[in-house]
């Protein structure tokens, strides 16, 4: 393993506890390469990062770099990382929710992981679906499905059942909304122990954020540095972008930092686990860094609550099972589940 003469000592990284008393550290590497970063980048970026001080992994099946990055795992740990000290996630992928895929797509997970365990398991999308790798955002599924509680619950059932089985120690949920997650926390037995959301300076869902905290549950942020490599599918003439916020680069020149730097000291600083993706050196290595640096003053966090512009990033537009539909019925815009 490279070791780098700015390496950071992992015990020193700031740990979040879930309400099973687990501590996840609180930056995790991504690892989506937006469908133009190949994986062996990916898994070197993710070797180094180890190298360098990270500990959590940010991974999932639909990633298509589970196997590079579980040699890059085996290797971290041939050379003297412990197991315990990994924290490494996966998600369920949209078309293996029929109860019967859902632990066969585990296990794969883990061969290719090369791991016994995961840490956590997400569904990755409330909605079960298919869409082809690098598809473009008109791309529809003739299968896709909306939310139904009563499947989403016998997907969730599979989850716990890998809880039980040792298989996986956490599990959790992604791209949830409140009812949603009101619906899950009524009917599960395995609560879940965190939600994946997108969170950044211009996307802060503050009402989203304060009920999974209100309710035990961790919130990860990604594209926490709003996703400026996101595919073309992601991406719409109204998007605005956090780096070049005036607030984030007035605060990132006093700092002597880049502006993304600001976004993850922002998201440690207000509690949230940013998981930002990275495959240059310098860039995963400050990311790091700015977590164990110290946080945003009171007066800077005021400041960046006020620029907040509602402006959700990843719409998940090929997700839609109807036509004429708009990206906003896949999120519950008035507190109801969009009817099927
Ligand atoms: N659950 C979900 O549905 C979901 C959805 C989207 C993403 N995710 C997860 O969240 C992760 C992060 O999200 P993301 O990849 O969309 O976006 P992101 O982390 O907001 O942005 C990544 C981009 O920012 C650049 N960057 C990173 N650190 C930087 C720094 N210090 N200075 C300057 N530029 C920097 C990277 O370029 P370089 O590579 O050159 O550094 C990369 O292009 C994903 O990889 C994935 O693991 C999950």
């Amino acid at each position: 393993m490279t070791t780098h003469p700015q390496q950071v000592d992992p015990n020193t990284v700031p740990k979040r506890q879930l309400y099973t008393g687990a501590n996840i550290p609180a930056i995790g590497l991504g690892t989506f390469g937006s469908d133009h970063v190949s994986p062996e980048q990916v898994a070197a970026a993710v070797a180094d990062a180890i190298a360098f001080g990270y500990r959590h992994i940010d991974c999932a099946s639909v990633y298509g770099n589970e196997k590079e990055i579980g040699r890059v795992l085996n290797n971290a740990m041939k050379q003297g990382v412990n197991r315990d000290e990994l924290w490494i996630t996966s998600k369920l992928w949209n078309d293996k929710h029929t109860p019967s895929d859902v632990i066969p797509s585990c296990m794969q997970t883990l061969d290719d992981l090369q791991l016994d365990y995961l840490d956590l398991y997400l569904i990755h999308w409330p909605f079960p679906n298919f869409h082809p790798v690098g598809c473009d955002v008109s791309s529809r599924s003739p299968d896709a499905k909306p939310y139904i509680h009563e499947n989403y619950m016998k997907t969730w059932r599979e989850l716990e059942k890998l809880v039980d089985q040792g298989l996986v120690r956490h599990i959790g949920t992604s791209n949830m909304t409140i009812p949603k997650l009101q619906l899950l926390l009524r009917d599960a037995r395995i609560k879940p122990a965190v939600n994946e959301m997108e969170l950044h300076p211009h996307f802060q869902q503050p009402e989203l954020f304060e009920f999974v905290i209100r309710n035990g549950i961790v919130p990860i942020g990604y594209s926490p540095i709003g996703s400026p490599a996101r595919p073309e599918r992601d991406r719409t003439s109204t998007d605005t972008v956090d780096t070049q916020d005036p607030v984030i680069v007035e605060m990132a020149k006093r700092h002597g930092v880049h502006p993304a730097v600001i976004c993850i000291k922002w998201a440690i600083t207000r509690g949230q686990i940013p998981i930002p993706f990275s495959t240059t050196p310098r860039n995963y290595q400050s990311n790091l860094l700015a977590a164990i640096s110290e946080p945003l003053t009171d007066a800077e966090m005021a400041a960046i609550a006020q620029i907040d512009r509602n402006c959700r990033l990843i719409k998940g537009q090929v997700f839609l099972w109807k036509e004429d539909q708009s990206w906003e019925d896949l999120w519950d815009m008035d507190d109801t589940i969009t009817p099927a």
